[in-house]
């Protein structure tokens, strides 16, 4: 069995993008009883950006509802909020301590976040340590990640040698599961959907919003109604496809490919899809956000999990560096 583990952004209310491309391919790995899953929601990184407390808490509950809603079982992964291990902080500290500023200084990450971003805290600089110490706290074998994270878990792999270089066998050394993008989600605008763009289209609100957004903010070109339409350029059959029972896509392939049958028609049955094929997230969706306390008691006990862990691999270092714990 290997243990697998990975960690969130919260970042507010999770988007179809986030759902279908995320989401729903995370939680059937967990669900796999191959693997020994831990999945934690990454709270202590959002300080770096995020210092409203209501907006800190709001998105981790969000963030949470979103995957229990989505099917997340917490029987079968030990899912719990990071600020909960505050072990893992004091691991990043030693962690720091073990690795070159030379190359802490390389980070892409860092270098993004700081051409953009008004403050430019310490916390970004070292939030690789933070992350490298969420990874080597629970001995994981496989990160599942994408590209944007690989430099990270390289670094996370390059800090665990140098302790067990010095130390012998403290860390297990984690492998990279890249998690290939296999399916590029379109926005309203046929862009790649993402919160900056503001094309996203949001699964867990009343379907009269669903409605609208799909409604006014999918542009369709003005091919008269009798005319054949392209399927693959249009943005409305593409997300239809993504959702849809492939009968059902090939239906609205053909009837586009065939004419007499309008972008209307195509949009209303988008709606329906999205509508009907997500009710059951949306209402427990809704139920969590209208019920936090289910998805405290959750997170609380997935801790209790995760600290158990966390305390032996944290009292086997502490010992080894010499503190006397
Ligand atoms: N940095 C990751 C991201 O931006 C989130 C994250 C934090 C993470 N700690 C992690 C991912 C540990 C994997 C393992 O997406």
């Amino acid at each position: 069995m290997s243990r697998i583990l990975t960690g969130v952004q919260s970042t507010g209310r999770p988007h179809m993008g986030n759902i279908l491309g995320a989401i729903i391919p995370a939680i059937e790995l967990a669900n796999n009883p191959e693997n020994d899953s831990f999945l934690f929601i990454a709270d202590l990184h959002s300080l770096t950006q995020i210092k409203n407390p209501k907006t800190l808490s709001e998105n981790t509950l969000q963030v949470a509802a979103a995957w229990l809603a989505c099917g997340l079982d917490p029987n079968k992964t030990t899912f719990y909020r990071q600020s909960d291990v505050p072990e893992c902080t004091e691991l990043a500290w030693y962690l720091n301590c073990f690795f070159p500023y030379q190359r802490l200084k390389l980070a892409h990450s860092f270098k993004d976040k700081s051409d953009r971003l008004e403050d430019i805290n310490s916390g970004l600089f070292t939030y690789p340590m933070l992350m490298a110490s969420d990874i080597l706290l629970y001995d994981a074998n496989y990160v599942p990640v994408g590209k944007d994270q690989l430099q990270h878990l390289e670094m996370t792999r390059d800090v665990a040698s140098r302790v067990n270089n010095k130390y012998g066998e403290i860390f297990v050394i984690p492998e990279v599961k890249l998690q290939e993008n296999t399916q590029l989600i379109p926005g309203t605008d046929g862009e790649k959907m993402s919160k900056s763009r503001e094309n996203t289209i949001d699964l867990f609100q009343d379907p009269k919003q669903i409605k609208k957004i799909i409604n006014k903010n999918i542009i369709t070109d003005d091919t008269p109604l009798e005319a054949p339409k392209d399927p693959q350029s249009s943005t409305v059959y593409q997300l239809f496809q993504l959702i849809a029972s492939s009968e059902k896509s090939l239906k609205m392939k053909e009837n586009l490919k065939a004419g007499g049958y309008g972008w209307g028609h195509a949009k209303k049955e988008l709606v329906d899809e999205l509508v009907n094929s997500f009710a059951p997230q949306r209402e427990k969706f809704n139920y969590y956000l209208n019920n936090p306390s289910e998805v405290e008691s959750v997170l609380i006990k997935g801790a209790e999990k995760a600290k158990k862990v966390a305390n032996t691999t944290l009292n086997r270092f502490r010992k080894t560096l010499g503190y006397n714990i």
